[in-house]
């Protein structure tokens, strides 16, 4: 099924120069940009983009690390994207990811992991509509 899904370079990712090697993989493996910004965001704009964590006690220092510095969200389509985007991301924890993924080629910690993929239908679709709306959505062609 030909699916959207969010992806972010991280403040640690953009730190790092990682843009480009990012949606380079992600293109490398067949998935279409159709959506694609900077923004920096603000303390309350991490705790809205990660309301389901809120209860978790990484909540405050995951909050702090997205308002750190500038993020580069973008859409990303494709056949199983969502599933694609997670795979080629790697597990949370770096130690954890498997070899050639981004968190393990390139993430520090658990948390400084340098993208964030959504990780099911219902998150994509809420994920996408908090960073773009529907002019700022590639309709292809
Ligand atoms: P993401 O949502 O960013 O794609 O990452 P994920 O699904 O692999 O991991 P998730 O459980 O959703 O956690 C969201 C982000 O919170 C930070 N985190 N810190 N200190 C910790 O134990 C911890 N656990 C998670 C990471 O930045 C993680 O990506
Ligand atoms: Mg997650």
């Amino acid at each position: 099924m030909v699916e959207r899904t969010l992806s972010i370079v991280k403040p640690d990712g953009v730190r790092k120069n990682l843009i480009g090697e990012v949606i380079g993989r992600f293109e490398k493996a067949g998935l279409k940009v159709v959506g694609l910004k900077m923004v920096c965001l603000t303390k309350k704009d991490a705790e809205g983009f990660y309301a389901v964590h809120r209860e978790r006690p990484f909540f405050e220092s995951l909050t702090e690390f997205m308002s750190s510095g500038p993020v580069v969200p973008m859409v990303l389509e494709g056949e199983g994207a969502i599933g694609k985007v997670r795979e080629i991301m790697g597990a949370t924890n770096p130690e954890q990811a498997a070899p050639g993924t981004i968190r393990r080629d390139f993430a520090d910690s658990i948390e400084s992991n340098i993208v964030h993929g959504s990780d099911a239908p219902e998150t994509a679709s809420f994920e996408i509509a908090y960073f773009f709306n529907a002019l700022e959505l590639s309709q292809g062609g």
